[in-house]
């Protein structure tokens, strides 16, 4: 599987992201972005969030804008909570699965694309198994259309790495005095992939990426990130543990996929190597979770847990996006 992105650039990226005048067209990575344009993002998703933490903000935003969901591989968080945010910034939302769509019959993404922007979309949600489909179409929708990335084969997962943040800030207050470990399968992970990137920006002052050798990174990552294989030592002092599921779906050849009973005793998350981690730190997952493989049931489930947090936030995050390009 290819991770090259057509945008070699991190300026190519930029300009397709953005326009000149610095407002946000489309959402491919957080690659491009600047500390003040995470920033940016961030302080506006938790003018959603009420008291008690949850995205209870409405806005009228994106009033006679319709927002359509074309999921090309399966999603339960990041589908709802993309369908929730646009009803709650006010748009219409029409939903594609790849089970019923045209695309069974052999028609390609970019004519779905056309027949729906002859339906007066304005905005596409897209998630696919291939690199680069989001940017393809990017590049061709018409003037005033947007596209948003909700998850691009391993490459990026945008509005997941905003999440995350969002969730750390709210917990941790700032990144720079932060260690975080992302512990799991790294080598597969979209989800790692962006929250690295948004990490690093913002500052974080040790990024670990901690995996077994088979599942270290081959790929470009975050230069800045230190790799390790020794998940005690890679917990140790940590902040924020990340806990990543095997994307068994990912895997070139199936007898790479880890044995999970021995995965769960050699790398899980569980109580007794949290207690290694720095006091006060959180344990995150992107979901969805695999109970005793990667992740403990008591630790999901523990004070330390804020993963229901996280998909809370999420839909503050797409609400936040959702507004800014259209703004
Ligand atoms: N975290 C995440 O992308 O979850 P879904 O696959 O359920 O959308």
């Amino acid at each position: 599987m290819s991770v090259s992105s057509s945008l070699k650039t991190d300026s190519d990226l930029h300009d397709l992201q953005f326009f000149a005048d610095g407002r946000m067209r489309h959402l491919l990575s957080l690659r491009s972005f600047s500390a003040q344009q995470l920033t940016d993002i961030l302080d506006r998703a938790d003018n959603f969030i009420d008291a008690a933490g949850n995205a209870t903000g409405r806005s009228n935003k994106l009033a006679g804008v319709t927002v359509a969901n074309l999921f090309f591989e399966a999603s339960t968080r990041t589908r709802i909570s993309f369908e929730l945010a646009a009803r709650r910034v006010g748009a219409e939302v029409v939903n594609l699965d790849l089970q019923t769509s045209s695309r069974n019959k052999g028609e390609t993404v970019m004519d779905t694309v056309h027949t729906l922007q002859a339906m007066d979309v304005g905005i596409f949600v897209v998630r696919d198994s291939e690199t680069g489909t989001q940017t393809t179409i990017a590049r061709n929708v018409n003037a005033g259309v947007s596209v948003l990335n909700a998850g691009e084969s391993i490459v990026s997962h945008p509005t997941q790495g905003l999440l995350d943040l969002l969730t750390i800030r709210r917990h941790k207050g700032t990144f720079d005095q932060l260690t975080v470990a992302i512990v799991g399968d790294v080598a597969h992970s979209r989800v790692a992939r962006s929250a690295a990137e948004g990490l690093s920006t913002l500052g974080v002052r040790e990024l670990r990426l901690v995996s077994p050798p088979s599942l270290v990174p081959q790929h470009e990552f975050v230069p800045s990130a230190k790799i390790m294989t020794d998940v005690d030592q890679g917990i140790a002092g940590a902040d924020v543990v990340m806990a990543l599921r095997i994307q068994k779906e990912r895997f070139e050849n199936e007898d790479g996929i880890p044995d999970e009973t021995a995965y769960f005793r050699e790398y899980g998350i569980t109580s007794d190597r949290l207690k290694n981690a720095a006091p006060g730190a959180i344990v995150m997952h992107p979901g969805p979770l695999n109970r005793g493989v990667e992740i403990s049931s008591t630790v999901a489930d523990g004070p330390s847990s804020v993963i229901t947090d996280q998909v809370a936030n999420g839909v503050a995050i797409r609400m936040a996006i959702l507004e800014a390009v259209v703004s």
